[in-house]
C-alpha cells in the first residue's frame, strides 16, 4: 500500500493548485541584512524547496517596528519588495506556489533590531524572556509602548500595505501571523490586552485588530489569496492558556468562516514543550471552519498522512524536516530516509545550513550509486 497517497495528491482551491498537500513552513532563519534586506542567499534557498506543494515563507515584518529580531527580513520598502521578487520568480520558475508570512512582533523585539524604535503591544505589559541584540548580548525583553487606538488602526493597515506589496513582489498569497505571541495574539490575550478602547474588554474586542487586519486583507488582495496562523493553547511568548481561550477561537473561526479565507493554519508547539492542541479542539474547527486547514507541529510523512486520511486537515506543513531536506517531497515520494536538521544554523551561519543541505540524488552521486530510485 502506498502509505502517503493524499499527501502527494495535488490540491486545487481557490485558483491555486497545489500540486501536493506538503507544505513548508514558515521558519525564520534570520540571513536578511541588519536593515531586514532579503537576500540572494534566500532566492537560492526557497528555490531549492521549490517542490512543495506550498511553500510559506518565513515571517517577514510589515513595519519597521515589527522586525523583532536581528536579521528578520521585512516588506516595507520598494527595495524589500523587489529582492522578494526574485525570490518568487525563482519558486515560479519551478512550479511552485509561495505566499508570505507576515508578522508584526509587538512586544517581542528590541529597539536595537528595529532601526531605534520602540516596541508596541496592545498594553505596556513587557513578555519575560530575553532577546539578541547586534554585538553579541542577550539583553530583557523590553516593556512596549502601547498603542493608541490610531495607532492600532495604523497597525492593521501595515498588514495591508504589506500584503498588497506582497502581491506586487510575486506572492500568489500571504499568511498572517497570528499565532506565538505576536502583535495580533498580543491583543487576542487579555494578559497583554489590558484596553479599555475598541480593541479589549470583551472577545469580540479583543479579536477585533486581527479581524480588522483579516477583513483589510482579503479585501485588498482577495480572500483567497489570504491565510492565517494561529497557535491556540500553545502557550508561546508567555502568553499562557487563558480560561476564554477556547470561545475565543470559537469566535474566530466562525468569523474567518464567513469572510470566506483559503485557509487557517494551525501551529501546535508541542515538540517545543508547550501544551498540545486538543484533538477536540481540531474536530470543533473543521465544523465551524469550511476553506482549507492546515496543520503543523511534529509530523513525519506517516503521522501527517495519517492525519489527512483522518479528515482533520487539507494540508500538513513540514518545517525542520524542510531545512534539512530540500527534496522532502521525493523522499516522501520515494520512501527515503529523511536527514536530520542541525538546530546550530536555524538562525545564523550564513549559507552553512541554508543551502548547503544535500538532495538525496546529490548524496547518491557522491557515493556512486546507481539511480535506481522507484516510487514506493
Ligand atoms: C528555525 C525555525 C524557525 C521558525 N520560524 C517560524 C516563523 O517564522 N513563523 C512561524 O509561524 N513559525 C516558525 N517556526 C515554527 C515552524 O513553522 C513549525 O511550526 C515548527 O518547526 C514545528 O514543525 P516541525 O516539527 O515540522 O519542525 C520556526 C521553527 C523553526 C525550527
Amino acid at each position: 500500500m502506498n502509505t502517503t497517497a493524499k499527501l502527494l495528491a495535488p490540491l486545487t482551491k481557490g485558483g491555486h493548485h497545489f500540486r501536493n498537500r506538503i507544505a513548508m513552513a514558515p521558519m525564520s532563519r534570520r540571513r536578511a541584512t541588519g536593515d531586514a534586506m532579503p537576500t540572494d542567499n534566500m532566492r537560492i534557498y526557497y528555490g531549492q524547496r521549490a517542490s512543495a506543494g506550498l511553500i510559506i515563507v518565513e515571517n517577514t515584518a510589515v513595519a519597521p517596528n515589527g522586525v523583532g529580531y536581528q536579521h528578520n527580513p521585512g516588506i516595507f520598502s520598494a527595495a524589500q519588495q523587489k529582492v522578494w521578487k526574485q525570490i518568487t520568480d525563482e519558486v515560479h520558475q519551478q512550479g511552485g506556489t509561495i505566499f508570505i508570512q507576515l508578522v508584526h512582533t509587538g512586544r517581542i523585539g528590541h529597539p536595537a533590531n528595529q532601526q531605534g524604535l520602540p516596541t508596541v503591544g496592545a498594553s505596556n505589559v513587557a513578555a519575560a524572556g530575553m532577546v539578541g541584540i547586534p554585538g553579541g548580548n542577550h539583553v530583557p525583553l523590553p516593556v512596549p509602548d502601547t498603542l493608541t487606538t490610531a495607532g492600532a488602526a495604523a497597525m492593521v493597515q501595515a498588514h495591508v500595505d504589506a500584503a498588497i506589496a506582497a502581491m506586487e513582489a510575486g506572492f500568489d498569497g500571504v499568511e498572517i501571523h497570528g499565532a506565538h505571541g505576536f502583535l495580533p495574539a498580543q491583543f487576542l490575550h487579555p494578559a497583554t490586552n489590558q484596553r479599555t478602547d475598541k480593541y479589549g474588554g470583551s472577545i469580540v474586542n479583543r479579536s477585533r485588530f486581527l479581524m480588522e487586519i483579516m477583513e483589510g486583507v482579503a479585501i485588498a488582495i482577495g480572500k483567497e489569496h489570504t491565510g492565517l496562523r494561529l497557535s491556540p493553547f500553545s502557550g508561546l511568548n508567555d502568553l499562557p492558556t487563558y480560561p476564554e481561550e477556547l470561545a475565543t477561537h470559537q469566535y474566530l473561526a466562525e468569523e474567518l468562516d464567513k469572510l470566506g479565507i483559503l485557509y487557517i493554519h494551525l501551529s501546535d508547539q508541542s515538540v517545543n514543550g508547550q501544551p498540545p492542541i486538543p484533538h477536540a479542539y481540531l474536530e470543533d474547527l473543521r465544523q465551524r471552519f469550511h476553506q482549507l486547514i492546515i496543520l503543523a507541529g511534529g509530523y513525519t510523512p506517516a503521522t501527517a498522512e495519517a492525519r489527512l486520511q483522518e479528515g482533520l486537515a487539507d494540508i500538513i506543513a513540514f518545517g525542520r524536516p524542510f531545512i534539512s531536506n530540500p527534496d522532502l517531497v521525493e523522499r516522501i515520494r520515494y520512501q527515503l530516509p529523511l536527514a536530520p536538521a542541525d538546530p546550530e544554523t536555524f538562525y545564523q551561519g550564513g549559507d552553512r545550513g541554508l543551502i548547503d543541505y544535500p538532495t538525496y540524488q546529490i548524496i547518491k552521486e557522491n557515493c556512486g550509486l546507481a539511480d535506481d530510485l522507484q516510487p514506493a
